[in-house]
């Protein structure tokens, strides 16, 4: 029994992520490579990180400043150690990630998982565990790890061996595995580094942002917490690409949960592409705590994709991308996304910051030439004076009081019998509110005395328009389905014990309704059906 316990327990951790507690979400940063290739030099990597701060990036997550290939000599000192290239690195690169880290950012360096990096210097191939100490000293929080002049070891020996050599060194580094998609690195990379490229380098224009995304998409199921999908870096600020092929890079990068790694001169940004990728809302769909990539669901090719993924909240975001050089009304059928046929989608405009409207269907989007519109979708109800039984998920029935005519009685779930105590209108209680009123007394759901612990019993009340009798509705992770979150303690309604009908077969009288902390469960999970 012990023993195959054991056995069950060592296979489980073999198959899990590298789990050094990063990436919860996907990188945000810089990296030297695409601007200044191997003229790289102290001065640009400090630049840079002035350049963060005094933009605003690092409040926005940008955090990383990674300095890519050329920091290092081809040869190694005496010791065997690496060394930092005296030229354009006077100083060190310990000195530059104190630097960084007196700024509250965290400081990043290239090597090559072969025996010289791409440029031909040093490289860590064989020199693993030395390497990743002599880093650690200087307090470097990132490795980005390439894979040139790699011989014939095979790549899980050699990014294994970086990925243990940095675990050794009992400093948190963050491990950015760099093999350009090869040897099917999506299918074990979570278990060798935080993220992994997907792709070849990125070049500019549309075709290699558009290419990289959607060679990135066939490995969408790979990516979560923990470990990202990674099409390379953004090409925004560089190489002159127009705003809108600025936007559908950002747009579609955030949506897949892509690493945003700036790779420009940031202080030659313009104000639309620092609009671009300061934009808030679009930054917080790349963050979103779920970690589900967003996927290509629509492809009419050279003329327009539609980009879909789901959030924590319960909505989702969508992106619409015109491919061609004209602008369009492109169609954004419902259908496409996964909420119920008839479900009312409150849309916002993430890069202008504006609320839509509430539609069904179906929205037809302007979208510019070669551009791209960001859309967030949250399931509403229209629920306005009208009338519903409320049904926990998983169960036939609905919630009623459990006295018929006791003021302050509790509540609970039961067989639905069309029983006026068992439908509930709804009012509006403004800010976003209701009351939830059950129609045989005309009393309103409420929080026993009031209180607002956790746990607390639901009960029915005369009006008294209290905040524990305003709730808001809102959607939950399982179409169709909504939380209804107490004002007053800002817990949300649980159906207590309502997935264990098995042990009372037949109903559920008896299974009262307090108020939970939000685990998603079932038993928070409500149905609003018309009567
Ligand atoms: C880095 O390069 C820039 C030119 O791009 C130069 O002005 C600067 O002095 C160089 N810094 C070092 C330390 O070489």
């Amino acid at each position: 029994m012990r023993g195959s316990l054991f056995f069950v327990c060592l296979l489980f951790s073999l198959a899990v992520a590298l789990d050094n507690g990063l990436a919860r979400t996907p990188q945000m940063g810089f990296n030297s490579w695409n601007y200044y290739y191997c003229n790289v030099n102290e001065t640009h990597m400090a630049n840079a990180m002035d350049d963060i701060v005094n933009l605003g990036l690092d409040k926005l997550g940008y955090n990383y400043v990674v300095v890519d290939d050329c920091w290092a000599l081809r040869e190694r000192d005496a010791q065997g150690n690496m060394q930092s290239d005296p030229k354009s690195f006077p100083h060190g690169m310990k000195v530059l990630a104190d630097r960084a880290h007196s700024k509250g950012l965290k400081f990043g360096l290239y090597s090559s998982a072969g025996y010289t990096t791409c440029a031909g210097r040093a490289a860590s191939l064989g020199h693993e565990k030395q390497d990743a100490k002599l880093w650690a000293s200087w307090g470097v929080d990132y490795l980005k790890y390439d894979n040139c002049d790699r011989g014939d070891v095979p790549a899980k020996k050699r990014y294994g061996d970086m990925r243990d050599a940095l675990a050794a060194t009992g400093r948190t580094i963050f491990y950015s595995i760099c093999s350009w998609g090869t040897d099917g690195v999506a299918q074990w990379g979570a278990q060798y580094g935080n993220s992994w490229r997907t792709t070849d380098d990125i070049y500019n224009g549309q075709d290699a942002v558009t290419y990289n995304i959607v060679a990135n998409d066939v490995d969408a199921a790979y990516a979560a917490p923990g470990g990202w999908n990674d099409p390379d870096m953004l090409r925004i600020g560089n190489g002159g690409q127009p705003i809108g092929l600025d936007r559908i890079q950002f747009g579609l990068w955030s949506l897949a949960k892509a690493p945003l790694i700036l790779s420009c001169d940031l202080l030659k940004l313009s104000q639309k592409q620092l609009d671009v990728i300061r934009n808030t809302e679009v930054i917080a769909v790349n963050q979103d705590a779920l970690g589900i990539q967003g996927r290509l669901v629509y492809d009419s090719p050279n003329q327009y994709q539609i980009w879909a993924g789901k959030q924590s909240n319960g909505d989702q975001v969508v992106a619409v991308v015109n491919l061609q050089s004209a602008g369009a009304t492109l169609r954004l059928p419902f259908n496409l996304l996964k909420f119920a046929p008839s479900a009312q989608l409150k849309i916002r405009s993430l890069w202008d910051h504006s609320d839509l409207g509430i539609f069904s269907e179906g929205l037809d989007v302007k979208v510019a030439g070669r551009d791209c519109v960001m859309l967030r979708l949250t399931p509403v109800i229209d629920v306005s004076d009208k009338i519903f039984r409320l049904q926990p998920k998983g169960l036939p029935g609905g919630m009623r009081p459990s006295d018929q005519n006791n003021v302050n009685g509790n509540v609970e779930t039961g067989s639905w019998n069309s029983e006026a105590r068992m439908k509930w209108k709804v009012l509006d209680a403004g800010d976003g509110y209701v009351y939830l009123v059950e129609q045989k007394n005309g009393f309103y759901l409420d929080l026993q005395g009031g209180q607002t612990a956790v746990e607390t019993s639901a009960t029915t009340f005369t009006f008294t328009g209290h905040d524990s009798t305003k709730w808001k509705i809102v959607a939950s992770p399982e179409p169709n389905y909504y939380k209804i979150i107490n004002k007053a303690s800002g817990f949300v309604l649980d159906s207590y014990k309502c997935n264990e009908v098995g042990e009372n077969p037949g109903g559920f009288a008896g299974g009262f309704i307090k108020t939970w902390y939000d685990v998603n469960t079932p038993c928070q999970q409500w149905l609003f059906v018309p009567v």
